[in-house]
């Protein structure tokens, strides 16, 4: 484990088990769409997509969208800012949205909301972790890995101020990096 790990709250197999069971639900609710386009959320998702669409013998495209809601520190800024200068064409399309977390609903909300606007036909939304708590933004996901409590995790993806993403399971920080 690592050092500035306190706790592991997710392991690596226990996260490949319950991708396989979400891979198998995926590709049965879009099996008689023609084409599927995948957006997913950089960079939090990039773990998470890139094993959960691995098992999913769909045709699908995938974009990756750059969105930031976090500065550095451990509360959401409440804004949610486009960093893409171009947006994928989604037009008439089915999107499976993927995201790292659902915490305050911001993100999920706010790019829901973009590819509705931008004409999207249907917009599912997938991701790994999902935190008990009162959201800012009323949003569920259709797909979510595993529900967790309130508190700050990292790992498969997530990161606390750039770093941690590599960890191959889901853990708690020691508090003394968030404080120091
Ligand atoms: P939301 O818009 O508040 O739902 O959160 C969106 C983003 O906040 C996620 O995509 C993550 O990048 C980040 N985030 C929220 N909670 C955590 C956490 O516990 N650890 C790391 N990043 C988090
Ligand atoms: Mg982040």
């Amino acid at each position: 484990m690592h050092e500035d790990i306190a706790k592991v709250l997710i392991a690596e197999e226990v996260i490949e088990k319950r991708l396989d069971v979400i891979a198998r639900k995926v590709h049965a609710d879009f099996a008689d769409e023609d084409s599927l386009q995948v957006v997913a959320l950089l960079k939090g998702a990039f773990v998470f997509m890139a094993d959960l669409l691995r098992r999913v013998p769909l045709r699908l495209e995938v974009e990756c969208l750059n969105v930031a809601s976090y500065h550095g520190g451990t509360e959401s800024s409440g804004q949610v800012d486009f960093l893409d200068r171009k947006l994928p064409d989604v037009n008439g399309r089915c999107v499976l949205l993927i995201d790292d977390i659902l915490d305050t609903g911001r993100t999920l909300a706010a790019v829901t909301a973009k590819l509705r606007e931008m004409g999207a036909r249907e917009v599912k939304t997938c991701v790994l972790l999902t935190k008990d708590k009162k959201r800012a933004q009323e949003v569920e996901a259709d797909y979510s890995g595993f529900e967790i409590g309130d508190e700050f995790v990292v790992g498969y993806g997530l990161d606390f101020d750039g770093k941690y993403r590599n960890l191959p399971y889901v853990g708690v920080l020691d508090p003394s990096i968030i404080s120091s």
